[in-house]
C-alpha cells in the first residue's frame, strides 16, 4: 500500500471537526499570483449529524411516490439551455417523472413553459423528450383546439358547442420558466420562490467562470441501474478516488478536498486533479509531477511548479482547440475539479478542463437517466455553434463508445463509476443492515442533500 490510511479519528475534535492532513486546495491555491476567485477560497461547513441513512430512501416505492408528489413538482429544475430554443416558435419538452412540460419561446421572444397536457381532455402536445421550431401556435393532435404561443387560446373547433368555455380561463397552463447562465429552468409549483433566490450562491460564485458563454459541444444520455439519489451521489464526494479511480491518486489530493454546503439547495466539492498526492508514499519531484501530468520533463521551465507549467500548456492547447483566449484563465479554472450540485438534480463543474454539467432524472425506483453535457466557450471569431444532438446511450453501453466522447480520459472515469451503480444497487437490496453510515465530512454533501429531501416531504 503506498498510502498511509491507517491515521485514527482525533477523539479530541467535535464531529466534523477532522480533516485530512496535508494541504487542501486553500493553502494550494491561495498562493498563486493569479486572482483566484475568492469565492473559490470561501468554505462552508457545518456538521449536521452521524445517523444512517436509511437505505429504504433508495428501494421503497412509497418513498419514490412521495418524492414524485412533493418534491419534483415544487422545485426548480433545469429543463434545456437557451440554444436549444433560440428563436420564436422553436419548442423543447422536459419529461420528469409523470409530468412533463413545454418550453417555447413566443413571438415576443420570450421564453414559456406550459403544461404538456391539453385542457380539453389531456392530450400531450409534443412527445415526450421531443425538441424542433417552426410552430406558430400550439394545436392539439387529437381534437385540433389551438393556443397562441404565449398560452392564450387560439381556436376550439365547433366553438358552437362550447359556450361554457371562456376564453380567459382556457388558457394553457403556464408554470413558472426563468433562465440563468444560458439554462433554462422550469418549476411545476406555480407559487415557488424566484430561481434567483432557490440558486442562492449559486449566480455569485459562477460570476467568474463565463458559463453563458458556453455552448453545448457533446450531450450524452444513458439509462443507469440503481435509484436516483444512489447514481447522483456516486458524484458528490471524492472519498470513493482511492478505491474506484486509482490511476489519479499519485497526481489527486483526493481526501484534502474540500466540501461547502452554501445553503438547503446548493453544495460544492473543490478537488485538486493535478498538484500532486500529499498521501503518496513519498513526495514526487516538481519534474517528476510534470512527467506524470503527461509532459516532456525537460519542458519544465526553471522554477516554474508542475501545477503551472501544466496550466500553462492546457492554456495554450485549449484556447487553440477552442478559439478563445484563455489566457487569463485561471490555474484553477483551468485544471481542479470543481462541482456544484444544485438541489435535486444537478451537477455544475464550471472548470476548462472538466466542463461537465449532470443531470439525473427518475425513471423507476430503482433506474435513471444520466444526462452528461460538456460545455466548451464559444469561438471568439465565429458563431456561436448549434448544440449538439443527443447520444443514447444504453445501460451497458461505455462512455467510450459515444461520438466524439472515444479518447476523451473523462469517458474511462465515467465508466469506473457508473460501474460501481449495478453492484451498489444489489448490495442495498441485500443489505441486512438498514442504512448507510456516511463519513462526517467527506460525504457531508449527500447528507445535506438528504435533509433537503426531507424538508420537501415533510410538507402538506
Ligand atoms: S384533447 Fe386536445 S383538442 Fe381534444
Ligand atoms: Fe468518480
Amino acid at each position: 500500500m503506498t498510502f498511509d490510511l491507517t491515521l485514527p479519528s482525533d477523539p479530541s475534535l467535535a464531529p466534523g471537526e477532522a480533516r485530512c492532513p496535508g494541504p487542501g486546495p486553500k493553502e494550494v491555491v491561495q498562493g498563486e499570483a493569479d486572482g483566484v476567485p475568492a469565492l473559490l477560497l470561501k468554505d462552508s461547513y457545518a456538521f449536521l449529524g452521524d445517523e444512517d441513512i436509511p437505505f429504504s430512501r433508495y428501494t421503497s416505492q412509497e418513498f419514490f411516490d412521495r418524492e414524485m408528489e412533493r418534491m419534483w413538482c415544487r422545485t426548480w429544475q433545469w429543463a434545456c439551455r437557451e440554444e436549444h430554443v433560440p428563436n420564436p416558435g422553436d419548442y423543447h419538452v422536459y419529461d420528469i417523472g409523470p409530468y412533463s412540460v413545454v418550453i417555447v419561446r413566443d413571438e415576443a421572444r420570450q421564453l414559456k413553459a406550459f403544461v404538456n397536457s391539453c385542457p380539453h381532455r389531456g392530450m400531450q402536445f409534443c412527445d415526450a423528450g421531443s425538441s424542433g421550431g417552426g410552430k406558430q401556435f400550439l394545436r392539439c393532435p387529437f381534437h385540433g383546439m389551438s393556443w397562441h404561443l404565449d398560452g392564450t387560446l387560439r381556436e376550439i373547433p365547433c366553438r358552437w358547442d362550447f359556450p361554457h368555455v371562456k376564453e380567459d380561463s382556457f388558457r394553457l397552463t403556464e408554470v413558472p420558466c426563468d433562465v440563468w447562465e444560458g439554462f433554462v429552468f422550469i418549476n411545476l409549483d406555480r407559487k415557488a420562490e424566484p430561481l434567483a433566490s432557490y440558486l442562492e450562491v449559486l449566480p455569485e460564485h459562477f460570476r467568474a467562470w463565463n458559463f453563458g458563454d458556453r455552448y453545448v459541444a457533446l450531450h450524452m444520455h444513458k439509462e443507469l441501474r440503481g435509484n436516483w439519489k444512489m447514481c447522483m451521489e456516486g458524484f458528490m464526494e471524492a472519498y470513493h478516488v482511492l478505491a474506484t479511480h486509482p490511476e489519479g491518486l499519485r497526481l489527486s489530493g483526493w481526501a484534502n478536498t474540500q466540501y461547502d454546503i452554501f445553503g438547503r439547495h446548493v453544495s460544492r466539492f473543490y478537488q485538486l486533479l493535478s498538484s500532486g498526492n500529499p498521501h503518496y508514499h513519498r513526495q514526487l519531484s516538481q519534474v517528476e509531477l510534470f512527467e506524470a501530468l503527461g509532459h516532456d520533463p525537460k519542458d519544465l521551465p526553471e522554477g516554474v511548479t508542475a501545477r503551472q507549467g501544466h496550466a500553462d500548456i492546457l492554456r495554450r492547447q485549449f484556447g487553440e482547440q477552442f478559439g478563445v483566449d484563455l489566457s487569463g484563465a485561471t490555474n484553477s479554472q483551468m485544471l481542479d475539479s470543481v462541482e456544484y450540485h444544485v438541489f435535486p438534480n444537478a451537477c455544475f463543474f464550471p472548470g476548462i478542463t472538466i466542463p461537465l454539467i449532470y443531470r439525473f432524472r427518475p425513471l423507476t425506483v430503482d433506474s435513471c437517466i444520466h444526462e452528461i453535457l460538456l460545455l466548451h466557450p464559444v469561438p471568439e471569431n465565429g458563431p456561436r455553434p448549434a448544440p449538439a444532438e443527443v447520444v443514447k446511450l444504453g445501460l451497458e453501453d461505455s462512455y467510450t463508445t459515444a461520438k466524439g466522447f472515444e479518447t476523451n480520459r473523462l469517458a474511462y472515469v465515467l465508466d469506473q463509476d457508473t460501474a460501481n451503480f449495478k453492484r451498489q444497487h444489489a448490495g442495498i437490496k441485500a443489505s441486512l443492515k438498514p442504512g448507510e453510515t456516511l463519513g462526517n465530512y467527506q460525504e457531508a454533501r449527500i447528507r445535506s442533500f438528504h435533509k433537503t429531501l426531507d424538508e420537501y416531504l415533510a410538507f402538506p
